[in-house]
């Protein structure tokens, strides 16, 4: 897809370096590494590519968030986001590695870091481990509203992270669902979470309307991969006017409540605005 890459370390720092420039807040990473197990091990490997792009981007420049996705799928070999067992995802030694791969980006130097998973109970287990260990001003954005969306499908091909055999609905949100979006949202918040997010974000305006206005909390929306492939193809066939129709997208998800919206349009986004 036009705009869509997976870049090395170096090409990452320049790409952060750049968005800074931009004049974009923060950017969220995402690691792909050169070998999988059924542990997901190389997630919290010291040595690993958003452990060592962290600390670079970092290094290179200081007007930049740097959050990371803390999940396991890109990293094992079965696709799925946890630690499995038969056909099920086991809750709880899921919660577990995810809890280290948290620490070891907050050693990397991330300032947020953001479960994916959609485990029960992660965030809290995060938050207690950080504290206990030195990084409790290390943020947590934790994906608390995700649903089961169709519109992940590009990402899962530019991360490699399809799950092998089944799917994700065991965790994932029912998209007919929108109590529970609440329910998720108001446990990730009591658990300590920093920021809730609501994703996809333009299928789901009404759930992050009634995330914000429900909860008072910092709200952010996940613009995701399937929602920039709709607009970029359609753009590409000139179909539709890319900049208009990206400004307007992020600009109803921002008057449904998002404070922070993550979009693969961003620095796209910025230089139209600025
Ligand atoms: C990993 C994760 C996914 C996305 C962000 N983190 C994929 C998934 O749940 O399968 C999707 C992002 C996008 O589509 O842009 N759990
Ligand atoms: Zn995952």
């Amino acid at each position: 897809m036009p705009g869509v890459y997976q870049l090395s370390v170096d090409e990452a720092v320049k790409e952060a370096v750049a968005a800074a420039g931009d004049g974009l807040g923060g950017v969220l990473l995402f690691g792909l590494p050169e070998t999988k197990d059924d542990r997901g091990s190389a997630a919290d490997d010291p040595t690993a590519p958003v452990q060592t792009a962290v600390q670079a981007i970092k290094q290179a420049t200081s007007d930049l968030v740097v959050m990371t996705d803390v999940c396991l799928c890109a990293h094992t070999s079965h696709g799925h986001c946890g630690i499995v067992d038969g056909n099920e995802i086991v809750n709880d030694a899921t919660v577990a590695r995810l809890v280290d791969v948290a620490r070891s980006h907050a050693e990397a130097g991330a300032d947020v870091v953001a479960p994916s998973d959609m485990m029960d109970g992660r965030v809290g287990a995060i938050r207690t481990d950080l504290d206990a260990t030195g990084y409790e001003q290390v943020a947590i954005m934790s994906y608390a509203a995700k649903y089961c969306s169709a519109f992940y499908g590009p990402f899962r091909e530019a991360a490699d992270s399809s799950p092998r055999f089944g799917d994700r609905r065991t965790h994932q949100m029912d998209p007919a669902n929108v109590d529970e979006a609440l329910r998720e949202a108001a446990l990730d918040l009591d658990e300590g979470a920093d920021i809730v997010m609501v994703k996809p974000a333009l299928p789901c305006l009404d759930v992050i309307q009634a995330v914000k206005k429900g909860l008072g909390c910092p709200t952010a929306a996940y613009q995701v991969s399937g929602e920039y492939a709709m607009l970029k193809a359609a753009a590409a066939q000139g179909w539709l006017d890319e900049p208009r129709a990206v400004l307007e997208s992020l600009t109803a998800i921002r008057r449904a409540g998002a404070d922070l919206i993550i979009t693969y349009f961003a620095r796209h986004a910025a230089t139209l605005i600025h």
